[in-house]
């Protein structure tokens, strides 16, 4: 069975912050903006964007931003710390009618996904993109001996990933502005929907 609205909730009912949350944009989302070109007011998404400081970030730079998630927690407190800035949607990104997106950022959703639930996440993000959209994010290559989620995703899979899925993987490199809990163990991609 994969982890649903209940289970993701249940986590931010007993965690105030759960482990994951890093109380602000992650530097990666910097670094990958250096590598894509977005023109101002783009229509963006991110999904799993729990408290949402990556969406928050994108709207503050003047992009238009959707953002989702399953757990109405997340959301509440995506709310309570950024306002209106974002469209906070609750929604599974795997049934939401959302978009299309000029690009997509994804930063630990999907390595949030079961392993078993990985080419479908990648050819339902592939339908919510417009012509030539982009999906850009990072994941973790290594979770040390953590059973997940998040789930490591080797790197020549996820490449295979995202070409099976139909994108044309732009760039695909080990990050270099990790978080320093997540140093050496992350990449980044961006790929377009072909
Ligand atoms: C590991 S957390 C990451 C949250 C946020 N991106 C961050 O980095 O702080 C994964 C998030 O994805 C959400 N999620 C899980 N499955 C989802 C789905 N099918 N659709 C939308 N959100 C989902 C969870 O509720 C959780 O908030």
């Amino acid at each position: 069975m994969f982890r649903g609205a209940d289970d993701w909730n249940r986590i931010y009912e007993e965690e105030s912050r759960p482990g994951w949350d890093m109380d602000g944009p992650t530097p990666l989302l910097a670094e990958l903006l250096g590598e894509v070109d977005l023109r101002p007011g783009a229509h963006l998404a991110v999904p799993g964007c729990g408290f949402g400081h990556d969406a928050a970030e994108l709207a503050r730079l003047g992009f238009e931003v959707e953002a989702f998630d399953i757990a109405p927690l997340a959301l509440q407190g995506a709310k309570a710390r950024h306002g209106d800035s974002v469209r906070w949607r609750l929604n599974d990104w795997f049934t939401t009618d959302a978009g299309p997106f000029d690009a997509i950022f994804d930063h630990t959703c999907f390595v949030a996904m079961e392993p078993a639930r990985r080419e479908s996440y990648a050819q339902v993000t592939r339908t919510r993109l417009a012509p030539g959209g982009l999906w850009f994010g990072a994941a973790f290559h290594d979770t040390g001996d953590r059973v997940g989620p998040p789930f490591a995703v080797e790197r020549e899979a996820m490449q295979a990933l995202i070409r099976g899925a139909g994108f044309d993987l732009r760039l695909f490199r080990d990050a270099t502005q990790s978080h320093p809990r997540r140093a050496g163990r992350e990449f980044l991609w961006v790929a377009a929907k072909e």
